[in-house]
């Protein structure tokens, strides 16, 4: 892996469906605060998902100019901390790895928020705080009134980003949002300016809305309304981008400061860093060949381990084995068999099998 010990990068030329013929930068690093976020790519916070292990293997490849953790449930730090317990599962890692880093947080009480991000610039130092205002999920929004369910009460939101501006300061905070709540009461241009008012560095937006959930496609045209509102903190666009192409485009048609990478970096973690040659102008990485994904995958496992030991992480490392194989012809298979595997050896085995098998090389 690049700057690891796994040697995964073959570089050769991958074709654009438009060849950039002059190795002429597409997009430039932009500052979040005082923190220049070079490439300017960003890698998504995903519950569940974007853990230490994960973000250690996006790192080995690099192309993120700012990655972040998991949502970080602002309540539940403060209990854990008044129970004189350890800090969440989900800072594993915080305190030590590389910078820059973003912490998101959610809840709705400004107090409780402040008081979690100021713990979180003085004890962990971290780069970013970033607030959740996109979340749909039920337990977060309707039930605990926040992530995306703020974004219906935009006074609120100010109160609670000027609240934790003041007590990260000079640390940046950051807000991300989805277009609204409904596609009824799309209000993200309105939204953009209370964010901007509060003091917060910058403005990620997922192109749908709140009840769209995952459906349908992100709404670019949407995003790309909110800029003439922001006079002075970047606008970073988040939604679909699966390909260095599709990001390459992003930036060609809309007037964004960066782009933000989910789900696709699931499969391909490796993405980050094509899309960076991408808009850099110059080849693009080619993907891992299915050895040297399998080692990957195998590499992945062994961080997670390390924390969690063998039965919690040979059950955690299922779903992250699921996304390495989509897509793959077999795939079906594979996951079948993995989503049963309950000891190391059974994974390493059940890996070893399908991964080097030549049904499973497709095109993706
Ligand atoms: C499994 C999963 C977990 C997610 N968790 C978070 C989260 O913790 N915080 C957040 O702001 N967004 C979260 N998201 C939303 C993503 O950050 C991103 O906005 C969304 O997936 C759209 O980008 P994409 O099309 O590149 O996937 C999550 C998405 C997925 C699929």
């Amino acid at each position: 892996m690049p700057g690891g010990s796994h040697s995964l990068y073959v570089t050769f030329a991958m074709p654009l469906a438009e060849p950039l013929t002059t190795a002429t930068a597409i997009a430039k690093p932009f500052y979040i605060g005082p923190l220049l976020i070079d490439p300017p790519i960003l890698q998504a916070p995903m519950a569940g998902f974007t853990n230490y292990a994960f973000r250690q293997i996006v790192r080995e490849f690099g192309g993120a100019g700012l990655l972040a953790t998991e949502m970080v449930s602002a309540r539940g730090f403060v209990w854990l901390d008044e129970q004189e317990a350890e800090h969440p599962d989900r800072l594993w890692g915080v305190p030590e790895e590389p910078r820059p880093l973003a912490v998101q947080i959610w809840d709705n009480e400004p107090e409780t928020l402040a008081k979690v991000g100021a713990r979180l610039v003085q004890e962990y130092a971290v780069s970013v705080v970033d607030i959740n205002f996109g979340c749909p999920v039920r337990q977060v929004s309707q039930k605990a009134h926040s992530g995306s369910y703020l974004l219906r009460q935009p006074d609120r939101m100010g109160e609670i980003i000027e609240r934790v501006v003041t007590a990260c300061a000079p640390t940046p905070v950051t807000a991300k949002i989805r277009l609204g709540c409904t596609r009824d009461t799309i209000n993200a241009c309105d939204i953009a300016q209370v964010v901007e008012g509060a003091g917060a560095a910058a403005l990620t937006v997922h192109g749908r809305t709140a009840a769209d959930m995952f459906q349908g496609s992100a709404d670019w045209d949407r995003i790309a309304e909110i800029k003439p509102h922001l006079r002075r903190i970047p606008l970073i666009g988040n939604g679909d981008l699966d390909t260095p192409q599709k990001v390459v485009d992003a930036f060609r048609r809309y007037p964004i400061d960066g782009v933000m990478i989910a789900r696709a970096a699931l499969a391909k973690p490796w993405l980050y860093s094509q899309a960076a040659a991408a808009i850099r102008g110059e080849p693009i990485p080619a993907d891992p060949t299915l050895t040297e994904e399998r080692e990957l995958l195998l590499h992945h496992f062994e961080l997670v381990l390390e924390r969690f030991g063998d039965e919690k992480g040979t059950l955690l490392m299922r779903k992250f084995a699921c996304c390495y194989a989509q897509g793959r012809r077999g795939a079906r298979d594979f996951r079948k068999r993995i989503g049963t595997v309950k000891t190391p050896a059974e994974f390493r085995s059940i890996v070893q099998d399908f991964f080097p098998r030549e049904s499973l090389v497709a095109s993706r």
